[in-house]
């Protein structure tokens, strides 16, 4: 589901409603669906107000509503993107929403301004929400359905802690600004992912430029990012380069952490001899990453192409 939803109806939102989905999300480590009745107690509004809320709610699809075996509400993202993008608002760091920036499977990104007119992009992670349906078909009622809203915190958490992680070391990244929930606050870049370029102006210098990020990040940050592709190396309009899309990072203390660089360093090498004709070797980009040699420069396989 995009934050198109919740982008759009939080305009419309008032104190009241903001409440009951701050009773909701509380009550969901609880239940899978909260019962009307707990949702009235803790909202201390009354029956009647409670229920023009919940209907209210429910009409914006910010919540979902069970009749059975009991009447209740759980949020679903549009809920939970609300209740991130409030305390952004509340914190001074949201004015407004622009367009979408990337919608896809994992994660929903939107550029925004901030109260000072200042650009930035708010990224909500997207994970693990099994649908209405299947849960239902599967397993009964369970609270196993809340894995969502938990998995989906810890990714923007991670990402978050990962940005904060490498900025202050130089490491060319989107300016960590602020998390909350589902969702980060970072300073918006412009460009395209490096896989979309049909062609680029000086592809070597591109990828010593990643290289030697991925060592900054490795050396000075203790930081691996361990999904690295040509579709998280974002390419500015500059021919500079960024790296985005963190949550899955580990430090070098991961018992795994030289496999995931590894993997990280082939993943670009590979993109780089297949799309633009450049060769280097993976023990030499490792040993460059690593500290232990220096950078080479990436040969070109053929001429021409
Ligand atoms: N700080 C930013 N400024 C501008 N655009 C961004 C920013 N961060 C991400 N984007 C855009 O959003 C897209 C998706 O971001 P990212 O790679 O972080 O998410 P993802 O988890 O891969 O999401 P998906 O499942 O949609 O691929 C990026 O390819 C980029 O176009
Ligand atoms: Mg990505």
């Amino acid at each position: 589901m995009s934050a198109e939803t919740a982008v759009k109806a939080f305009k419309g939102l008032e104190s009241q409603d903001l409440r009951i989905l701050l009773v909701i999300e509380a009550a969901m480590t609880k239940h899978e669906f909260v019962p009307k009745e707990v949702i009235v107690k803790f909202s201390k509004l009354n029956q009647e107000e409670a229920t023009f809320r919940l209907d209210r709610l429910h009409k914006f699809r910010l919540i979902r509503e069970t009749k059975q075996p009991y009447l209740g509400y759980t949020l679903n993202y549009a809920g939970y993107d609300c209740l991130a993008i409030n305390a952004f608002v509340k914190a001074g760091i949201l004015e407004a929403f622009g367009k979408p920036l990337g919608v896809g499977k994992e994660a929903d990104v939107y550029e925004a301004l901030t109260p000072e007119g200042r650009r930035i992009a708010i990224k909500f992670h997207r994970l693990g929400r099994i649908s209405f349906r299947q849960t239902r078909i599967k397993r009964g009622w369970t609270t196993e359905d809340v894995n969502w809203l938990l998995r989906s915190r810890k990714a923007a958490e991670k990402e978050y802690e990962a940005l904060r992680l490498v900025y202050p070391k130089g490491v060319a990244v989107p300016k960590p600004m602020s998390q909350n929930r589902h969702a980060i606050a970072m300073g918006a870049i412009e460009g395209a992912e490096l896989a979309e370029w049909r062609e680029i102006p000086k592809p070597e210098k591109v990828l010593k430029e990643i290289l030697s990020n991925i060592r900054r990040a490795y050396l000075k940050a203790g930081v691996i990012h361990a999904d690295l592709s040509e579709y998280n190396i974002i390419l500015k309009p500059d021919n500079h380069i960024l790296i985005i899309d963190w949550p899955q990072y580990v430090t070098k203390k991961h018992p795994n952490a030289q496999q995931l660089l590894r993997r990280d360093i082939e993943n670009i090498i590979t993109f780089f001899k297949r799309k633009h004709l450049l060769k280097i070797r993976t023990d030499k980009a490792l040993a460059y990453v690593t500290g232990k040699g220096k950078c080479l420069q990436p040969n070109l396989l053929y001429k021409g192409g």
